[in-house]
């Protein structure tokens, strides 16, 4: 069986259709509830842990609310999710710690619980800012379900990229870093917290964690990012990488591909986008006001594949791969 290492695996998604395509998969991520995703969808074992997750889970879609910590913090004093559902989450939360689990049914359970609170929250999609006026859907009662689990065996980890790179070797590494200054622990500090339950001190309007203010990733730091980019790429120990960026990273294309070239063979394509939700809100001040003009409508990601080890050809946007190859590597990209 083919192993494929995902070092940013963020949501798991590319790793959970791998896994379905009869890869065996390594997630990692460095924050706590990625990590809680790529279990639940990587590393759990649907027949090990499907029959004890309906179970578990129809038990905790039961409990009826009881407010604390979570509702108070992210429902009163801000307005992610009505306090009705926030008190669910507490409750249920509450629950999972009570009931010390083993990890990969702890993790189902985190991952419902995080889903059924993201389908009744009151955002745009990133938890920077909450809307001003409740969402439609935040009025609908939380309830959990049981997540897409697969059969089958993968292994996940919470640690920094180039410690996992490090750590492991595999036949394709794929490597999907932040490629600019906003940071996914910032951007979804309500999951940490939640799947964490360590109860933070929080800070602005958003209560962000207050470590979102020193758990930064090197890859969100402009200075540090090209460094961080080298030295992960140096420890990759693979036949193939497949490699993510936007055209609006803080490495230019350009870069990118000669650092990719020093490892092998490239090839590239690129898939347009439409940019980030604030794109089309417009930018406003703190009273609504429109105040600056959002840039271009659409940028693209470029996917690299590297063939590691074989020489450069002449043309670096179409180099030769065979059809078995290529068709993998458009599946990876979700083609
Ligand atoms: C662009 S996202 C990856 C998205 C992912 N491919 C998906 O399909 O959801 C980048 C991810 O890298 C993680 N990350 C950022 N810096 C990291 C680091 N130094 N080590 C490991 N993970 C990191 C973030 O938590 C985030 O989930």
């Amino acid at each position: 069986m083919r192993r494929v290492l995902d070092l940013f695996s963020g949501t798991s998604r590319v790793g959970h259709a791998l896994k379905a395509r009869g890869y065996r998969v390594h997630a990692n991520d460095h924050n706590a509830y990625a990590h809680v995703l790529a279990r639940c969808y990587v590393a759990a074992d649907a027949r090990r842990w499907r029959a004890s997750a309906e179970r578990l889970i129809a038990e905790l879609d039961r409990l009826p609310g009881r407010a604390g910590w979570f509702t108070e913090t992210y429902c009163v004093r801000a307005r992610y999710l009505k306090p009705e559902n926030g008190a669910r989450v507490d409750a249920v939360r509450t629950r999972i710690a009570e009931l010390a689990l083993e990890p990969e049914l702890e993790a189902i359970a985190l991952t419902s619980l995080m889903e059924a609170a993201d389908r009744v929250d009151s955002t745009v999609g990133l938890q920077m800012a909450y809307l001003k006026s409740w969402a439609t859907r935040a009025s609908r009662p939380l309830a959990l379900r049981v997540p897409e689990l697969l059969d089958g065996q993968g292994t996940a980890s919470c640690l920094d990229a180039r410690e996992a790179a490090e750590r492991r070797s595999a036949d394709l590494v794929y490597v999907d870093p932040p490629y600019n200054q906003h940071s996914y622990l910032g951007n979804y500090h309500v999951w940490e917290s939640l799947v964490r339950w360590d109860r933070p001190e929080v800070y602005g309007i958003a209560m962000k964690r207050a470590d979102c203010r020193t758990r930064a990733s090197a890859f969100n730091r402009p200075r540090e990012h090209g460094r961080a980019f080298r030295d992960l790429l140096e420890r990759l120990r693979a036949r193939w990488l497949v490699v993510s960026f936007s055209d609006e990273g803080f490495l230019s294309l350009a870069e990118l591909r000669t650092l990719l070239a020093a490892r092998g063979r490239v090839s590239e394509r690129a898939i347009e986008n439409p940019r980030h939700i604030g794109h089309r809100i417009g930018i406003h001040d703190l009273k609504g006001r429109v105040v600056g003009t959002p840039g271009r409508a659409r940028n693209k990601e470029h996917l690299f594949v590297v063939e590691v080890g074989v020489a450069r050809t002449r043309s670096r946007r179409r180099a030769a791969l065979p059809a078995g190859p290529r068709r993998r590597v458009a599946a990876l990209a979700g083609g």
